[in-house]
């Protein structure tokens, strides 16, 4: 194939409140933006994780690629939530092929699922004369199951299932070229699931999904002031109209009380990773946000004083060239937190062309 276009995979990026998905070209130092889309799922589309309505997430794909001329026909896609797991084992040295042969006896004693239900995945992070550091993940079938029927319903086909954890963490390291003295905690706030990752350098010291996000707040403000969804959304996001008639003094005090709960559970986070770490000297030096949730007034502000650590917004197009006439600038801040996941995805997608 002289002259022909080498074959583009797109990443695709499922969440609970909306499909994201973006198309990169060019080499791994040099990528460009080809096309982006954004769209919204009705509400209880997707339910814990579990995709209840096979056709309204193939429709919604769909309308995605026809609205943004998106024509990769291959996708990278992500999963997250309590159904991933993920651990980082140390294991005496051995062989590639003893590794390969004793992988399942070793990952048992981490999953709390069985084995025959998952699919499992492990790559080796570091290798001395006395040990072998591996990182497992295991995602339950049905899952995998789930969102790959979504995918070929909308007629594409997905070649490579990723964790969202990780397409965050390639979002990163894409855009921030970081070197191993640089300690960073990225922070994935979606509706429905947060994606906490430790991150040294280009290696996972530590990840945790925690099922709290932006729809929480939605919830509470949802039920505590009688509102419908949509209304709670509007005022949640500062719709000045929204909250009209609503005592403002009702809304700050249910808002905090969501964010107590965030920061407690990025907190018992870094506690987690302290307990299980054997290396004590490790200091994050930052949160880098994303994520729709990431988005709510005061928030980052809040984490940082309540987590005594400064909050960046992470940048997922830094280092990718985007077109301006093809591409509006102010959207593009506007929807950046959201589309760090789908970033990730499209870098593996990029890799595999
Ligand atoms: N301006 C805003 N202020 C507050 N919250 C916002 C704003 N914009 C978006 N959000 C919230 O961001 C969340 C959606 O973020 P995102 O698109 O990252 O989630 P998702 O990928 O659909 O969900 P998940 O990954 O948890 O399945 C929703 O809860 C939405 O209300
Ligand atoms: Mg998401």
């Amino acid at each position: 194939m002289l002259f022909g276009k080498k074959k583009s995979v797109a990443g695709l990026d499922v969440g609970s409140s909306s499909i994201k998905m973006v198309e990169l070209d060019g080499k791994m130092n040099s990528l460009n933006l080809v096309s982006l889309g954004f769209e919204n799922l009705p509400d209880n589309t997707i339910v814990d994780g579990q995709i209840m309505e096979l056709n309204v997430v193939s429709d919604v794909i769909q309308n995605v690629c026809n609205n943004h001329q998106i024509t990769a026909n291959q996708v990278v896609t992500g999963v997250s939530g309590h159904s991933v797991i993920i651990k980082n084992i140390v294991l005496p040295p051995m062989s590639r092929e003893e590794l390969e042969e004793s992988i399942d006896w070793h990952a048992e004693e981490h999953i709390p699922y069985d084995l025959a239900d998952v699919t499992l995945d492990y790559q080796i992070t570091s290798e001395t004369s006395d040990a072998t550091q591996v990182l497992i993940a295991a995602c339950k079938r049905e899952r995998i199951d789930n969102i790959k029927q979504a995918i070929q319903l909308a007629g594409k086909q997905p070649v490579v299932i990723d964790v969202d954890t990780f397409a965050l963490q390639n979002c990163y390291e894409i855009n921030y070229n970081p070197d191993d003295s640089q300690i960073v905690t990225l922070l994935n706030i979606g509706a429905s699931t947060m994606n906490v990752n430790i991150v040294k350098g280009t290696r996972s010291l530590f990840t945790r999904d925690i099922t709290v996000g932006g729809s929480q707040f939605t919830d509470v403000l949802q039920r505590s002031l009688g509102l419908s969804f949509q209304q709670a959304e509007a005022v949640k996001r500062g719709v000045a109209e929204a909250r009209d008639g609503i005592d403002e003094s009702a809304i700050e005090p249910l808002i905090s009380n969501v964010t107590e709960v965030v920061a407690m559970e990025i907190q018992k986070t870094f506690d987690f990773y302290r307990a299980t770490s054997e290396d004590n000297e490790i200091v994050v030096q930052k949160i880098l946000i994303s994520g729709g949730g990431s988005k709510l007034a005061g928030l980052a502000q809040e984490l940082s004083v309540k987590l005594e650590l400064p909050v960046e917004v992470l940048d997922p197009f830094r280092n990718i060239k985007v077109d301006t006439r093809k591409f509006d600038p102010d959207y593009l801040s506007e929807i950046m937190p959201e589309m760090a996941v789908a970033v990730g995805l499209a870098v593996r997608g990029a890799e595999l062309r």
